[in-house]
């Protein structure tokens, strides 16, 4: 199994640039504990068992997940109608961000979004969610409208970023 320790990723470590043997795969209702695992650990809205499971279920959701080794250590998760794609939740566990994770899921994406010739891709993301909007920017994204105190948990304000599908 690979561990996180041996190559010091990490946003919470002190970012290093990086890059690990990502690999990127569809995701089983095996992974189910290690999803709400994952979510818990950043989303202060997190997510149920069953609201993963009903992703894992839907015929219009893409639940991909970031693989080092055998392990789990991220996913992104979209929802796919006609040719409009909205990327509704995406993380890493903490140890293994910084480390090109992040873009190798969101680039799979982009690879898939050609092949069901997606037009458009849409993502909300929190104002101060200064890694992911940068991460979204560098990656074709732009800000194209603001919904203010969207967050329940905090009444923050969302940014909603678009990109082309084709892009
Ligand atoms: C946001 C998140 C998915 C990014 O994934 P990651 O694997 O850490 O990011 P990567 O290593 O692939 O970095 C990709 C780009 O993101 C940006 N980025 C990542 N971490 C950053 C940080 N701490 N500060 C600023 N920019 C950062 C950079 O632009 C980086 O590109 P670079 O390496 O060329 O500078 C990850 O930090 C995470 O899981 N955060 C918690 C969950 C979350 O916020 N999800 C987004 C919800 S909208």
């Amino acid at each position: 199994m690979a561990t996180p320790e041996s190559k010091t990723p990490g946003v919470d470590n002190g970012k290093t640039g990086v890059n690990m043997d990502f690999h990127v795969a569809p995701v089983s209702h095996l992974w189910l504990g290690r999803l709400v695992e994952i979510d818990a650990n950043w989303n202060p809205k997190s997510w149920s068992v069953q609201l993963f499971e009903k992703e894992l279920s839907s015929r219009s959701s893409r639940v991909r997940g970031l693989f080092a080794g055998d392990e789990l250590v991220g996913y992104l998760i979209a929802h796919v109608v006609c040719d409009e794609a909205h990327i509704v939740s995406l993380g890493l566990a903490p140890e293994w961000r910084g480390c090109g994770g992040g873009r190798t899921l969101i680039s799979d994406f982009f690879r898939s979004c050609a092949v069901e010739r997606v037009a458009s891709i849409t993502l909300d993301v929190r104002v101060s969610n200064i890694a992911a909007r940068k991460l979204y920017e560098s990656s074709g994204f732009s800000v194209v409208g603001l919904r203010r105190n969207y967050y329940s948990d905090n009444g923050e304000d969302a940014l909603t970023m678009r990109r082309d599908g084709r892009g």
